[in-house]
């Protein structure tokens, strides 16, 4: 008989998983002492061999199922990307007619408003699409040094005015945090995704926890978990009250477009983009819910290898609608893009010379030279 000795109090949804990695043959026994973390040491006794197999079968079939977890997301991560690149392509040109309609028509018109509104809802759907090529990996990342605690700190005010006063946040953010590796604006898109997710999850109020603690994973649990690799990691853990998920909907949560929220409200990309920027920072994501009780999301990120945080970025500089006569070269193959992209630059004074492929505008680079 192999037990399994609890010594703090499981987080939400906790105990359900744990019981489903053990075998009935293992006992689970609960402490009393209360601090904020699930430990749990298995006190090994007359271990045969056929429990010991019992045991390797199964976190085999974990490590499988988490595997292919990865390659439909890969796969499907490529569908989309592949859509949404097309997408953008359409909606840039939309939007650059619309505002060439604009420029031909006096503020005051009617028309004028109407426009308007069409760009707001072309801003709604590229919004949609960018969260699509975050997760796609189509978007380049801005790797800098962080320290997370910033960021969360950062997320929860922005977060702030979204989060009902039923609804109590409460931050145990470590100390010493070691540093990681990310991109600021990245990260905080993961926090706020999961920050409302943990809001809508608790319609009549409850608790919203934020933990951060540094940990070390060894063999034995990168053994336990696909891809993990054995070393020192930042630790998050977003938790809530609320209302939890069965096991079918946990299995879906990550795929794009999954939602169980009604129409309007959920785009079912939220946890996408998690899922996808926690994988690109070479991070691992766990979930653990229970239906009525509540959910607790683990990330793990990778600490960093360098000490020191990264100097604050210069503010970009602002767009300007300045004028030119300067001559430009515009290169796109996508013809209403390019089409748009050479008005607005004329509207402006630039002479313009258009090329739909690399060779046609070496050609004119020739020929203007
Ligand atoms: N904290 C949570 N508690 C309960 N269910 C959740 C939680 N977070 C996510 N989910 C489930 O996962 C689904 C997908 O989440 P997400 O990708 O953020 O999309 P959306 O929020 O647009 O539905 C949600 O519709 C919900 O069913
Ligand atoms: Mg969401």
């Amino acid at each position: 008989m192999l037990s399994v000795h609890l010594s703090d109090p499981p987080e939400a949804g906790c105990l359900s998983y744990l019981r489903s990695l053990l075998s009935a043959d293992i006992q689970l026994t609960l402490g009393d002492d209360c601090p904020e973390h699930v430990v749990f040491s298995p006190h090994r006794g007359g271990d045969s061999a056929e429990s010991e197999r019992m045991r390797m079968e199964q976190e085999l079939q974990i490590v499988r199922e988490q595997l292919l977890q990865a390659q439909r997301m890969e796969s499907i991560g490529q569908m989309a990307g592949g859509v949404a690149h097309d997408f953008n392509n359409m909606l840039t040109a939309i939007l650059g007619y619309i505002e060439l309609a604009q420029g031909e028509l006096d503020p005051q018109h009617r028309a004028y408003q109407f426009l308007e509104s069409a760009i707001r809802g072309v801003e709604k759907a590229s919004e949609f699409t960018r969260q699509l090529t975050l997760f796609a990996r189509r978007q380049p990342m801005q790797i800098q040094t962080l320290q997370l605690n910033a960021i969360i700190q950062e997320a929860l005010q922005f977060t702030q005015r979204w989060l009902p006063a039923n609804v109590q946040v409460r931050t145990f953010l470590a100390e010493d945090l070691w540093l990681i590796e990310g991109d600021a604006s990245q990260l905080t898109q993961v926090l706020t995704n999961l920050f409302l997710n943990a809001r809508d999850a608790m319609p009549q109020g409850g608790v919203l926890t934020i933990e951060t603690q540094n940990v070390v994973l060894d063999q034995d649990y990168a053994r336990r978990h696909y891809e993990v690799v054995p070393g020192e990691y930042v630790m998050l853990s977003v938790s809530d009250t609320g209302i939890g998920m069965s096991p079918s909907v946990q299995k879906r949560i990550f795929e794009p477009f999954f939602t169980t929220k009604p129409q309007g409200q959920g785009t079912g990309l939220g946890l996408t983009v998690v899922y996808s920027v926690v994988k690109q920072l070479g991070g691992h994501i766990w979930v653990y819910s229970e239906e009525g009780r509540g959910t607790t999301f683990k990330i793990y990120l990778p600490r960093a290898a360098h000490e020191s945080l990264a100097p604050t970025l210069a503010v970009p500089p602002a767009i300007t609608t300045e004028r030119g006569s300067e001559t430009i070269l515009l290169v796109e193959d996508e013809a209403d893009v390019r089409t748009v992209a050479v008005e607005a630059l004329r509207a402006r004074g630039y002479t313009v010379l258009e090329a739909a492929t690399p060779t046609e505008a070496l050609q004119l680079a020739q020929e203007n030279k």
